[in-house]
């Protein structure tokens, strides 16, 4: 009986058998978390949703040395309708019913209030399945839940190869992702990587889905860029393409070799004529070859659209980005920003929150195991006082465009 009293307490003493706090989470304290990478974000009403991606943390106290990374089972819900710091924010979970993936495209239907998640990669290649479109519903009080949406066209979707890296985007009616590559963890049964050629669309209103190349798809390939949507300039508001590469489509794409994307000479399309256009941008512009990167944006009240960019990657020089840029229209000038106090880091996802922040989730600087000196992973960076902070205000002033932008219009 004594032996058995002094057995277990030197267990307990060790930690051992104990499964509480014994496992890995979706959303791990402040305190366990180390690395968040490959994340998608949305923002509807009063939350921000964060589907897939790959996590590491801490479990009693180290990182598991079978892998130091895992997948995301869950989509996880951050309430923005308070203010909180990226060190104490609790971040809640939503069961995902499908299997964990990284690097989807996420597609909002502002109107309807829902959004729709597509491709990617199954992180190790795990409990991979035919890929279906999944659509999250939110509840309004920060839950939701997923359900699977048919195809109008089931014959064309099926045949599409579910990808991962290509450059997606969302208008206020259609889901768009160009380019990407097929690899054996995006794709059930297939053998060998593949660059994808052309723009895939999803009408989100219709269901229905296109899939075209040469004068629907603003580029032959693309692979690591970053799109967004700005709604306010021409008949149909305008897709702006940021940065990547354009590997062959025949071959093993290599992206430290492919042709690259620069930052000055920038590509825009009309999302329902699919018509391209080119403009060349002025200010400091943002060096490139970069691909991972996040861009966000939001509207100035006096008619113009900031496009904010953060980090990634430069492939051929074999380093990451700790910058940021604020890409200003109609003046298609850029500003630089002050680095981010957290380091350099690619894979990271913006979303405008609240009046005038931008929230970064994750990213990586190549080591799952070197804590991100950002809390969680999370950093706000202000649009308007153009400075980065933990700190999310819910009660921050209306944006308006930073000083240094406006006078940039007002000197002509
Ligand atoms: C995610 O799901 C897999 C099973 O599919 C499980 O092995 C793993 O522990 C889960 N991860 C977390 C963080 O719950
Ligand atoms: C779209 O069509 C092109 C041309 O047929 C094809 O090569 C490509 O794989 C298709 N894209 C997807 C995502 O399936
Ligand atoms: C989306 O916007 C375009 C142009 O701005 C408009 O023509 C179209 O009707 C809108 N679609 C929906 C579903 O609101
Ligand atoms: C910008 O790029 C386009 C191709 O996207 C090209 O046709 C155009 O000539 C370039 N403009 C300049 C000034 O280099």
């Amino acid at each position: 009986m004594r032996s058995d009293l002094s057995a277990s307490g030197v267990f307990a003493m060790l930690g051992l058998g104990c499964a509480v706090g014994a496992e890995l989470l979706d959303a791990p304290s402040a305190g366990n978390f180390v690395r968040r990478d490959a994340a998608r974000a949305t923002v509807l009403g009063d939350y921000v949703y964060v589907d897939g991606g790959e996590l590491s943390q801490l479990v009693d106290g180290k990182i598991s040395s079978y892998r130091s990374s895992n997948q995301v089972n869950s989509t996880l819900s951050i309430d923005i309708s308070k203010s909180w710091t990226t060190s104490d924010l609790v971040i809640r979970t939503i069961p995902r019913p499908s299997p964990a993936k990284a690097n989807v495209a996420l597609w909002t239907d502002t109107a309807a209030g829902v959004f729709y998640s597509w491709g990617g990669k199954y992180p190790f290649g795990l409990n991979m399945v035919k890929d279906a479109l999944w659509k999250f519903t939110p509840d309004g009080g920060g839950g939701g839940a997923w359900s699977k949406e048919e195809p109008t066209n089931p014959t064309l979707f099926t045949a599409l190869h579910p990808s991962e890296q290509g450059v997606s985007a969302y208008t206020n009616d259609t889901g768009i992702l160009i380019g990407g590559l097929a690899t054996g963890w995006t794709e059930l049964y297939r053998g060998h990587t593949q660059t994808l050629p052309g723009m895939v669309t999803f009408n989100m209103k219709t269901k229905v889905w296109q899939n075209g190349t040469t004068g629907f798809s603003p580029f032959p390939t693309l692979v690591g860029a970053s799109a967004h949507y700005v709604p306010s300039f021409g008949p149909h508001g305008l897709v702006l393409v940021f940065g990547g590469h354009t590997p062959p489509v025949v071959g093993l794409p290599d992206l430290p070799t492919a042709p690259f994307v620069d930052l000055r000479n920038l590509t825009l399309f009309d999302p329902e004529t699919k018509e391209r256009y080119w403009q060349m941008a002025t200010g400091s512009i943002p060096p490139t070859p970069r691909s991972f990167f996040c861009v966000t944006g939001c509207q100035n009240p006096a008619g113009g659209y900031e496009i904010f960019l953060f980090g990634g990657q430069n492939q051929r020089d074999r380093f990451n980005y700790d910058d940021a840029y604020i890409l200003s229209l109609p003046g298609f000038v850029w500003t630089k920003l002050p680095d981010t106090p957290a380091g350099r880091r690619r894979g990271a996802t913006c979303v405008p929150v609240g009046k005038r922040q931008v929230l970064t989730i994750g990213g990586i600087d190549g080591d799952w195991r070197s804590a991100d000196p950002a809390p969680q992973g999370l950093q706000l960076f202000d649009m308007t006082a153009m400075r980065w902070t933990d700190a999310y205000d819910a009660n921050a002033a209306a944006y308006e465009q930073a000083d240094v932008i406006k006078r940039w219009y007002s000197s002509g």
